[in-house]
Order: C-alpha cells, then structure tokens, then sequence
C-alpha cells in the first residue's frame, strides 16, 4: 500500500497536467475557429464523435464518468469558438414559420450558445399558452409582455433570442433588440410558411386564417418593419438547416468586417 501522502502528491501532479492540457485543448478550439473565420471556412461542420476519435474509451472501468467529462470539454471547446466568432447576441426575427426556433437550437447544439425564445419568457411569466393570453387578455396584452421580455434581455450575453413573429412591429423593440444584438431576418415564401404552420393551433394570429392569401397580406403589411429591422437578411426556402445556418453566420461574419473598415 502506498502512502497516503504520496498519492495525494501525484494527484497534485495529475491535476496540473489536467489543467494544462485543458488550456490547451481550449486554445486549439479558439485557433481552429480563428482560422475557419479568417479563411472563409465553413464553421459548423459536424464534430467527429469524441469517443471514436479516441482509442480505448470504452475500455475504461470510469466510461461512464469520461462520457460526462467529454461532454463537458466538448461544450468548453464550442462555447470558446463561438466567442471567437461573434462578441454579441444574434436575434431572429421573421414572420411566424420562418424557421427561428428551429436555428435557434441549431446554433446552440454547433456553437453551445444559449438560447432565449420570448415566447417561452412570456409563457412562463403568464403561465398560460399564447393562445390563451391573447384569448384571455388580447393582442395588446401580449405586445405589452413581448416589450417587457424584450427589456429584460438586456444583461443577455453570447445568445440566440428567438423573436415572435410581430415583435419588431413596435419601434422601441427593435431599438431594445439593436442595443445588445445584431438582428437576422428569416424569410420563406407563403407557401412554405403555411406548410410548416399548418398543423398548429398556437398561434392565435392564423387560427381561422390558415392560407396562402391571409398569410401572403400578412406578410407583406409587415415586409418594411423586418427589412428595415434587419442587420441580415437569410431566405430559408429549400436550404438544410446547415446551410442556412452557415449563411446567417457568414453574413454575420462579413457585417463584421464592413463595420471594422
Ligand atoms: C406572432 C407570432 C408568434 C407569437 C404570437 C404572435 C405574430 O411567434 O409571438 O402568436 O404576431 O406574428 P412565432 O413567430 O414564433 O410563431
């Protein structure tokens, strides 16, 4: 048996090693993303699965416990590139199917940024579905509770902020949003709004008006306030996830440069 002291000092040891090597597993994720951004690469191709990357993983007596730390790196390692990419939050905006939720946790599974959805800050404030704020309380209401949650965000930091769809209606949303992001567009035809809003009743504004004609005036009586909102604009229509999400960034990226010039 070895002394209890001399294990603890290996310990020591072996936690310095950890913690260097950690340095240097972070440094590595933020030089790999300075380059992809610099070079014009793209940003969010899928990560190799850790544990296929590494022999002898699953022939740990500790494999659960390694899982656990992996995840964890793997999260660290995101969240620095994404700080590598962007030192604001981006907020979506678009009319309602555009796609915003759907980025929105796209760009927190690649990138490990947080995600604020101002619907789900109102649900939760009102314990009460959409439907039922407008139903109960009406449209007003629920603009006056977007604004506030809205407010709120203004501490929110490396984030996407998923906006309902009427949110920039109102100017001093848009000059709340603009303060601690940089605002992207979605857009997508009517058609293709209806055929991913088609199967909900959640949205109040469509209840009883679900066509192409209601949505298609919709749209186009809000087109000024999202373009003129908008830092970005991405059309969704028959693009992946990945290509949309690759775009947004891109322009983000390319925002950047214009402004720095
Ligand atoms: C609305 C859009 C909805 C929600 C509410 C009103 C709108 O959000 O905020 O039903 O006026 O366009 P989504 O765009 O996320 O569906």
């Amino acid at each position: 048996m070895r002394e209890l002291n001399e294990i603890n000092r290996e310990l020591d040891l072996n936690n310095q090693k950890i913690l260097e090597l950690l340095n240097q597993h972070l440094s590595l994720k933020a030089e790999i993303m300075k380059t992809k951004k610099e070079g014009g690469l793209p940003i969010l191709e899928e990560l190799a699965v850790l544990e296929e990357r590494i022999p002898g993983f699953q022939d740990s007596p500790y494999e659960v416990e390694l899982r656990e730390i992996f995840h964890k790196i793997q999260q660290a390692g995101k969240r620095v590139g994404s700080k590598c990419l962007f030192d604001f939050n981006i907020a979506l905006i678009g009319f309602m199917g555009a796609g915003k939720s759907t980025v929105s946790r796209y760009l927190k599974n690649m990138l490990a940024m947080d995600e604020v959805d101002i619907d789900a800050m109102i649900v939760k404030d009102q314990n009460m579905a959409i439907k039922d704020i407008f139903a109960t309380h009406g449209e007003e209401y629920f603009r006056k509770c977007e604004s506030e949650a809205i407010i709120r965000l203004k501490d929110c930091r490396q984030s996407v902020i998923s906006c309902g769809g009427g949110a920039v209606i109102r100017e001093e949303n848009v000059t709340n949003l603009k303060k601690i992001s940089r605002i992207v567009l979605l857009t997508a035809t009517p058609e293709t709004i209806l055929s991913r809003v088609k199967e909900s009743d959640e949205r109040p504004i469509l209840n009883g008006n679900m066509n192409v004609e209601f949505i298609k005036e919709l749209m186009a009586k809000r087109a000024d306030y999202y373009r003129k909102a908008a830092d970005v604009i991405i059309e969704t229509d028959s693009k992946s996830m990945n290509q949309i999400c690759e775009e947004l960034i891109k322009a983000l990226i390319l925002l950047e440069k214009q402004e720095k010039k």
